[in-house]
């Protein structure tokens, strides 16, 4: 059993407890002017795990030139789309550079893109598919390059 699993089976049971020993399966007293007890203990309460804020990702050399190795045959070596083998396929490699269609894209929509393909996000399946040869990381970063080429963010 997985521990988001666990926690599902687990917390009704918690819950139903808490209440019970709080005693609000119980009639609550007629006009009665005190305050009711809380239905859980501020011990009983689970804390929801902090939550990391999300780190800046950072480019790192390693993935400009994965950018080289895998991207740049279609996209090209300056991502503007003109790799050598973007004469060969119907739909032209998209230009990384040319911001005023690359800001109407989201950093999520890259990513997908990247990590499942053309097709996941409504665009041709000649973009490839990565998400079997490249890490999660590495994709996060190659949007990050990818934004770096277009000077440009989500709009
Ligand atoms: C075989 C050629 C080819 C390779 C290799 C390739 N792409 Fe693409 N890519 C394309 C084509 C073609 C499109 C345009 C799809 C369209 O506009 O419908 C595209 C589109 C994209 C887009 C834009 C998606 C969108 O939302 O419009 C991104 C981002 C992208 N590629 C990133 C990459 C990255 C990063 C790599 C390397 C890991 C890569 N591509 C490798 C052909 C390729």
């Amino acid at each position: 059993m997985t521990k988001s699993s666990l926690t599902s089976f687990f917390l009704p049971g918690i819950l139903i407890l808490a209440i019970y020993m709080t005693g609000c399966g119980e009639k609550p007293a007629e006009k009665s002017s005190a305050p009711l007890p809380p239905l859980i203990e501020e011990s009983q309460l689970v804390q929801p795990k902090e939550i990391a804020p999300p780190q800046p990702v950072v480019v790192s050399e390693k993935t400009r030139e994965t950018y080289q190795w895998y991207c740049a045959q279609c996209h090209g070596t300056k991502g503007k789309g003109d790799g050598v083998n973007s004469k060969f396929l119907t739909v032209p490699p998209r230009n990384h550079t040319k911001a005023d269609y690359m800001e109407t894209r989201t950093d999520e929509q890259f990513f997908e893109a990247i990590k499942f393909g053309g097709l996941s996000v409504g665009r041709a399946p000649c973009m490839p598919a990565w998400g079997n040869t490249l890490e999660d990381s590495t994709i996060h970063e190659l949007v990050r390059y990818i934004r770096e080429l277009c000077q440009c963010e989500a709009l």
